[in-house]
């Protein structure tokens, strides 16, 4: 009787102690939504970034990642986002200016970065931090860049030269800059969600498309594409954001756990960047599927030159000020 009725004290005081703990067991849950696949860099640093909050918080986040436009396209999940329905995300900088914040363009225009040092004064100093900032009004809070690459340009002709560009429908991402670049060069640019491009070249609802090789790659798009250009004309890579009413309501132990997660991840996808555009690039040449054309130093100036005229038709639009610093920061000088 004696050890039953202390089996039972000790069953209760179990049950006591362990009520508590279920219900602060609950899980913090952050929606991580993106429009790529999982094995490109931006696929890959959020699937890190879940492994290591979970980790740091010993189970108290739990990171949900759903890749592939899986659960909202790119226009739908800025404003799942400003919501609440997501708490994080990684747009690219190209798909800032529907928000209202058009100075992230600053990272379209043509020819801007020559490589990845010339990228990395501009995101890992004072004007990347500055354009981050001019993200609060609009509720979001931006924690970091991650990198992707430098874009290559595919069509069902050969592009080489500017004047081979006239006519052609070409993709692009919601962005001015992008829409002056493909202008600039007799192109007719086409807006539209990155979930659709695949099925819109494939059918010939456009003709062509830009894109960093890992894109391109793992989307498939070099299986329905005849030719790619490699012309490193211009970058494409992510700020990664979070609903700012959620970010600063977590405790303050989560929120230092989950930023030295995002400091490693942000390592880890620009680590990363530059050997998967390599060797996405290395897949579509030996797929077979498309020809892949690579501009000459002269050829190259071609297209820049012709470029230029996107630099001159933006400087007001993304802010005088800010193209300025850029400028300062990667010696690009416009003719
Ligand atoms: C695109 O729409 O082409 C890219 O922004 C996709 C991405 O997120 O890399």
């Amino acid at each position: 009787m004696k050890f039953n009725a202390l089996l039972k004290s000790l069953v209760v005081g179990a049950v006591a102690l362990a009520l508590p703990m279920t219900a602060a067991a609950a899980p913090i849950v952050i929606k991580f939504s993106h429009v790529v696949a999982q094995n490109t860099p931006k696929g890959q640093a959020a699937d890190y970034f879940k492994k290591l909050a979970e980790e740091r918080t010993k189970g108290r986040v739990k990171v949900e990642v759903y890749p592939n436009s899986q659960l909202y396209k790119d226009k739908e999940e800025m404003e799942a986002l400003q919501l609440g329905a997501v708490q994080m995300l990684a747009p690219s900088l190209a798909k800032f200016a529907p928000l209202g914040v058009r100075e992230f363009e600053v990272f379209d225009l043509p020819y801007i970065f020559d490589n990845y040092q010339e990228l990395h004064r501009v995101t890992q100093g004072p004007v990347g931090q500055k354009l981050l900032k001019k993200l609060e009004p609009k509720g979001i809070l931006g924690l970091a860049y991650w990198d992707n690459g430098f874009k290559v340009m595919s069509a069902n002709k050969p592009l080489k030269h500017v004047a081979d560009f006239r006519g052609q429908k070409m993709r692009i991402q919601s962005s001015k800059v992008l829409d002056s670049q493909m202008r600039s060069l007799g192109a007719i640019p086409q807006v539209m969600a990155f979930s659709e491009v695949y099925q819109a070249l494939q059918t010939g609802v456009v003709n062509g498309t830009e894109n960093p090789p890992s894109n391109l790659y793992t989307q498939k798009m070099h299986e329905v594409q005849k030719y790619v250009t490699v012309s490193d004309h211009g970058y494409l890579g992510y700020a990664v954001i979070v609903n700012k009413k959620f970010w600063e309501s977590l405790p303050k132990d989560i929120r230092a756990a989950l930023e030295s997660a995002m400091k490693d991840a942000t390592k880890f996808a620009n680590d990363v960047a530059k050997k998967d555009n390599d060797e996405a690039l290395e897949g579509v040449k030996k797929s077979g599927r498309s020809q892949i054309i690579t501009l000459t130093a002269q050829e190259k100036n071609e297209w820049k030159k012709a470029m230029d005229k996107a630099h001159k038709e933006n400087v007001s639009r993304i802010g005088a000020d800010i193209v300025k610093e850029v400028y300062q920061a990667t010696g690009y000088t416009s003719n």
